[in-house]
């Protein structure tokens, strides 16, 4: 893992945005895997501003979101959909047919984490995938315990996660408990990865992602076997390391 250490957020967004502006350009095609979530929003909003800047065009990148809450419609609010494009698609030139995010509303969700897997690969894969880390190690929605096998799949969110995101919600109760995410396999088979971290919610995390152990338990631990992975992290979140 390549680790690049940022004073604060700000910084870790601009470090993040440059990394990817020069992906976006270098790629004939880009396939891009995105996070949604707190540490990903200063990425995105400076995206927009390099496009605005005529320094990047999303003409010709694909994306594929992580993950979706199931029982969400693309048009709630809270849903993953309604955030990307709030957050970034409405406001550049990609086409909306290139963006990907699971829908957490199918009827059939087998079905649709099936057909996920199908469009990632029929892409071409993820060139590169931007990944946020949860303060329990997840990656995606992929919970502690979740085998490194995994593909998409419907997956049962930690109480600790549905606390953590219940900040996005009016009340806890209204957090759904279940998500569509990738799966763990799906997000090493990406030929690049880069991860965010900022923040002192995230030293604990960190430091057992830097001591190198590979474990279920912890599932970012798995990126230690990636060979292409920058981690982009700020001076709180290095604080336990
Ligand atoms: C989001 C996702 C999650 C987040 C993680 C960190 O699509 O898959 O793994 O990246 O929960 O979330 P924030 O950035 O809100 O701390």
């Amino acid at each position: 893992m390549n680790i690049m250490r940022v004073r604060d957020y700000n910084q870790m967004s601009e470090k993040a945005t440059e990394f990817l502006v020069n992906r976006i350009n270098s790629l004939e095609n880009p396939v891009l895997g995105l996070a949604t979530g707190s540490t990903t929003e200063g990425l995105y909003q400076r995206l927009i501003e390099k496009y605005s800047q005529g320094e990047i065009s999303f003409k010709h990148v694909t994306t594929f979101n992580l993950d979706e809450y199931v029982g969400l419609e693309q048009s709630d609010p809270k849903s993953y959909y309604y955030f990307m494009n709030e957050r970034l698609f409405r406001h550049v030139d990609i086409s909306m047919d290139r963006v990907h995010i699971p829908n957490g509303a199918a009827s059939d969700l087998k079905k649709e984490c099936e057909a996920y897997e199908n469009a990632i690969a029929q892409a071409g894969g993820v060139d590169v995938q931007v990944l946020g880390i949860g303060a329990n190690g997840h990656i995606g929605f992929n919970e502690p315990g979740t085998p490194f096998s995994s593909k998409t799949d419907v997956v049962d969110l930690d109480k600790s996660t549905i606390q953590a995101n219940a900040r996005f919600f009016n009340s806890i109760e209204e957090v759904p408990t279940q998500a569509v995410s990738m799966g763990i396999e799906t997000i090493m088979n990406s030929k690049e990865i880069l991860l965010v971290v900022s923040g002192d919610t995230k030293a604990d995390a960190m430091a057992k992602l830097l001591e190198g152990e590979i474990s279920e338990d912890f599932p970012a631990s798995i990126l230690n076997k990636h060979d292409s992975v920058t981690v982009i992290v700020d001076e709180a979140a290095l604080a336990g390391s």
